[in-house]
């Protein structure tokens, strides 16, 4: 593989693991192909800039044309397709782009690669697609009950991706990561809300009990788990990629307060989440069996992101200031308001 397209490369996790790839394939070319949402930013790839094997065109996945014009222009013979709408919150307030980037995006996407003949699709998706588990883990093989307009617009992604695989005979894998944490993670996830809140002495806002459980994974063992299944991963296959690392949020939140020295009296209980998912679990054995493995330790990994955060304040106060102002008001205004004085 030479020439990869990386969708959504301007974003979190796609930004890691250019810059991995890069890193790790020295006679690999990485062409971002991203839209700049809101979540995009080129912040995220400046230490690439003179780059020659990096390259960077503006275009959304749902727009056929200009998907076709980068496929040709760059001779493409492989995608990671990390572009979607990513905020569980944000499909609760409105679904319509989640349709449209994930699911159509996505279809767009893999007729572009039937008609151009690629060696591989690669589609990053979420543990999300599963819903919730009470116990035990969830296996590759266990039926998609998504909860969140998200989740359903993964899910809807990779059903496609299935299709195109038993229909066309199109290379394809999928990956369901874990809640992923690191540095440039746009400051509406919890890990980088409540990180840069803390920062300014400002409110941690706490979902419900605190007591749902997630799966940490630190980034750059997601991209390892990418790159992995990307070279080595069965066509067809889905494959399971969590950290292995649950945590209750109550207990992230504590983590983040103590890293930064600061009181517990940040924490405010809010509003719950509508459809709120109790716990994520994965299990990786499909995975550890071609070799993968995480390799940083959640704490380590933690401390690493709090001082990343702290170190790096010109990426992320740009963004707050900007629009996230509008969007930090409805989603947590009234629920602040409401909870002002309660601990
Ligand atoms: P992000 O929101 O930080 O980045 C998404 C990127 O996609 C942005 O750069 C945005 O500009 C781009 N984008 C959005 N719509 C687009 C469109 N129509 N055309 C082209 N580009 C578009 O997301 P992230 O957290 O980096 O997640 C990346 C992928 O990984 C997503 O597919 C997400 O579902 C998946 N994932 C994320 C996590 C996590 O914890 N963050 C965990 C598992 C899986
Ligand atoms: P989030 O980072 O949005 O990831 P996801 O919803 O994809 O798991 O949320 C992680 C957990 O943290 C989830 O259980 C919801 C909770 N949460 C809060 O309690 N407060 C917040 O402000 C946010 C953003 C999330």
């Amino acid at each position: 593989m030479k020439n990869i397209l990386v969708t959504g490369g301007a974003g979190f996790i796609g930004s890691n693991f250019v810059r991995y790839l890069l890193r790790k394939y020295p006679q690999y070319n990485c062409i971002v192909y991203d839209k700049l949402t809101y979540a995009g930013n080129m912040d995220n790839l400046r230490d690439l800039g003179d780059d020659p094997r990096y390259f960077f065109v503006r275009g959304d996945i749902s727009d056929r044309e200009e998907v076709d014009k980068v496929m040709v222009d760059h001779s493409i013979d492989s995608i990671v397709n990390f572009a979607a709408e990513s905020h569980v919150d944000r499909s609760i307030i409105d679904p319509d782009a989640f349709v449209q980037t994930d699911v159509v995006g996505t279809c767009v996407l893999l007729d572009a690669a039937r008609k151009h003949s690629i060696e591989r699709l690669h589609q990053v998706s979420t543990d999300e697609v599963y819903g919730s588990i009470e116990k035990g883990m969830f296996k590759e093989g266990d039926s998609l009950e998504p909860n969140s307009p998200y989740a359903a617009s993964k899910a809807g992604a990779e059903l496609l991706v299935r299709a195109y695989h038993e229909t066309y005979g199109l290379n394809t894998v999928v990956t369901r990561g874990s809640n992923t944490f690191g540095p440039y993670q746009y400051p509406e996830k919890i890990a980088s809300l409540f990180i840069t809140n803390a920062i300014d002495d400002h409110p941690l806002p706490l979902y419900g009990d605190g007591t749902q459980v997630r799966d940490w994974l630190y980034v750059e063992d997601h991209c390892s788990g990418i790159d992995v299944v990307l070279h080595e991963g069965q066509a067809g296959q889905v494959y399971n990629l969590g950290g292995g690392n649950e945590r209750t949020n109550i207990i992230v939140t504590k983590l983040i307060l103590e890293l930064m020295h600061k009181p517990e009296s940040l924490i405010v209980s809010v509003q719950d989440r509508p459809g709120h998912d109790r716990r994520y679990a994965l299990d990786c054995t499909l995975l550890h069996s071609l070799g993968w493995h995480p390799v940083h330790s959640f704490e380590d990994a933690f401390e690493k992101t709090v001082s990343w955060y702290r170190e790096n304040e010109w990426w992320w106060r740009d963004i707050k200031s900007g629009a996230f102002k509008e969007y930090y008001q409805q989603q947590y205004g009234d629920r602040l308001r409401a909870s002002a004085g309660v601990r």
